[in-house]
Order: C-alpha cells, then sequence, then structure tokens
C-alpha cells in the first residue's frame, strides 16, 4: 500500500476538491486577539471553519478548479501553510480514524480501479457535479451514478 504514492496524491486531490465534512465546528475557549481588531473572537463565540473554501483558494491551490493530484508531491506541500488541507480536521479533536479511513479508501481504490472500468452513465451522470443543500455532508445531488464494467 506504501508504494501506491500516486494513488494516495489522487485521493488527496479527491478530498482537497470534494471534502466530504465541508466545514470544521469549533467553540474558541479564551479570547483571542488579532492585530487586525476585526479578527478578535470572544471567548465562547463559535467558530465555522470553511474547509471547502480554503481548499478551494487560489493563493494555495492555483486554478482550484483543476484535478491536480501532483499538488501533493512532498515539495509542494512543504510550500503550503499548515491548515490548508483540513478533509480530517486538525489539532486535538481531529478524526480519530484518520490512517484507518485513508487506509480503506485507498485499499478499496486500488481494489476497484484493478477489477473494474468505471466511466459516465450516457444520460445520468450530472456533469458538472452539483452538490445538494439539504445536507451536513458534502454530496451530489441525485447521487453519483457510472457505468461499471469488469475488466
Ligand atoms: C475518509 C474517511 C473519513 C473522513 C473524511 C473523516 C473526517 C472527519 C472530520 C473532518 C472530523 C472532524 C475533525 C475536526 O473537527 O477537526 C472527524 C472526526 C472524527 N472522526 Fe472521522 N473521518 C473519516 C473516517 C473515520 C473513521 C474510519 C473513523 C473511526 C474508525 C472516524 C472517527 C472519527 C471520530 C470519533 C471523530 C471525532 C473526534 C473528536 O471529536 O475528538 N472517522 N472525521
Amino acid at each position: 500500500m506504501r508504494e501506491m504514492t500516486y494513488l494516495e496524491k489522487v485521493i488527496d486531490e479527491t478530498m482537497r476538491k470534494r471534502p466530504v465534512v465541508g466545514h470544521l465546528l469549533r467553540v474558541a475557549t479564551q479570547n483571542y486577539q488579532h492585530t487586525n481588531p476585526k479578527y478578535n473572537i470572544e471567548k465562547g463565540t463559535g467558530v465555522v471553519i470553511p474547509t471547502l473554501a480554503i481548499q478551494h483558494d487560489p493563493e494555495f491551490y492555483p486554478e482550484p478548479e483543476k484535478f491536480i493530484p501532483e499538488r501533493f508531491d512532498e515539495d509542494q506541500v512543504q510550500q503550503r501553510p499548515p491548515c490548508t488541507f483540513l478533509p480530517f480536521g486538525d489539532g486535538p479533536r481531529n478524526c480519530i480514524g484518520l490512517r484507518f479511513g485513508r487506509m480503506q479508501v485507498i485499499i478499496g481504490m486500488a481494489l476497484l480501479i484493478h477489477n473494474f472500468k468505471f466511466e459516465f452513465h450516457p444520460t445520468k451522470t450530472v456533469v458538472p457535479l452539483e452538490y445538494r443543500t439539504d445536507d451536513i455532508l458534502l454530496s451530489a445531488k441525485g447521487g453519483i451514478h457510472l457505468k461499471v464494467s469488469r475488466v
């Protein structure tokens, strides 16, 4: 699994473009003072961290709508500030299943693409993909319809 480094980048780029958890929630445990008072946060204030927007910010990800797995080459990752890639959250309350979740996705994807071919369904696949607006998680309106055949 560790040798499938390009697949890992493909999965990271997928989670950058389509983070299932599109925003993180926190409550400030202490007053936070910024040099610009506009950004001061009072203790007890709820904070929404917009993962989807951060991961589409062209300052960190030029041409954010493009699918470019090479963005996750080690040298490119090093150039971005921390907290610009948050599909599993960050800090002491980040996802406890991060490694397990990643492992499942990598093995699942490797087996699927090894054994099956995936194509757009001639009529049902919606392009460009549209998001549901009635779901707290980021999900596709009407589901994702693909034609799957054995290779
Ligand atoms: C690809 C799969 C997964 C994704 C994208 C994902 C994403 C996330 C995200 C974004 C959070 C919130 C982190 C934060 O607020 O900083 C979270 C929390 C959490 N996840 Fe996952 N997760 C995945 C798989 C899993 C799995 C497999 C498990 C369990 C085996 C798991 C267990 C948890 C738990 C318990 C929390 C709450 C942690 C806390 O509040 O301290 N997750 N996950």
